[in-house]
């Protein structure tokens, strides 16, 4: 029998976070299903070409999700973080790139992530806010956050936790 899918990443992206890119506990999705070649020339890269695979178990759409309510006792969510990128950007290829409606996206993104959700089940919410602060994000949701941590090159990219909390047991107000 396989095993339970315990876990979401509902915007799994090319799964680089990931300790274990094939963890069978965890359900991969993401609204896009393909494989890119982009031009990079970071790091030095004479050639500049990279090949990018995003390769879902399922494709969907993180502000409508077809599971139950609390169908999930972890969620990690990381959403695209940039709302300007050019056409041809290597960062917006592999993270993705927000609509003009971010800011609606994001909070349908949230209240889908909480619904399916089990009660006391955590979110773990990655954002980088080198383009919108965190504090506007953390805006979007009525679930408190319980703690944080900002990592990364020039430390702009937060990880926060989140335990699901009933309306009567602290959700913000
Ligand atoms: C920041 S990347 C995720 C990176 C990933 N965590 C990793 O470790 O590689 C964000 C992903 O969200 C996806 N995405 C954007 N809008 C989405 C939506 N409405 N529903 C689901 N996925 C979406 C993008 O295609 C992109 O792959």
């Amino acid at each position: 029998m396989s095993e339970a899918k315990t876990i979401l990443d509902p915007c799994c992206g090319t799964r680089m976070f990931w300790f274990d890119p094939q963890n069978p506990a965890v359900l991969f999705g993401d609204v896009r299903d393909e494989t890119v070649s982009v031009t990079d020339r970071s790091h030095g890269r004479e050639d500049g070409e990279r090949v990018l695979s995003v390769s879902p178990d399922l494709t969907m759409d993180f502000r409508a999700m077809d599971f139950a309510d609390g169908a999930f006792k972890l969620v990690v969510f990381d959403p695209p973080h940039l709302v300007r990128a050019g056409p041809r950007s290597w960062l917006a290829a592999k993270y993705g790139k927000l609509s003009t409606d971010w800011r609606d996206d994001l909070r349908r993104g949230f209240a889908e992530c909480f619904r399916v959700l089990a009660d006391e089940g955590v979110l773990i919410f990655k954002w980088n806010e080198t383009q919108i602060k965190v504090g506007e994000i953390l805006a979007l949701t009525d679930q408190q956050p319980l703690f944080g941590h900002k990592s990364g090159k020039r430390a702009d990219t937060h990880w926060i936790c989140f335990m699901k909390r009933a309306a009567s047991h602290g959700a913000k107000q």
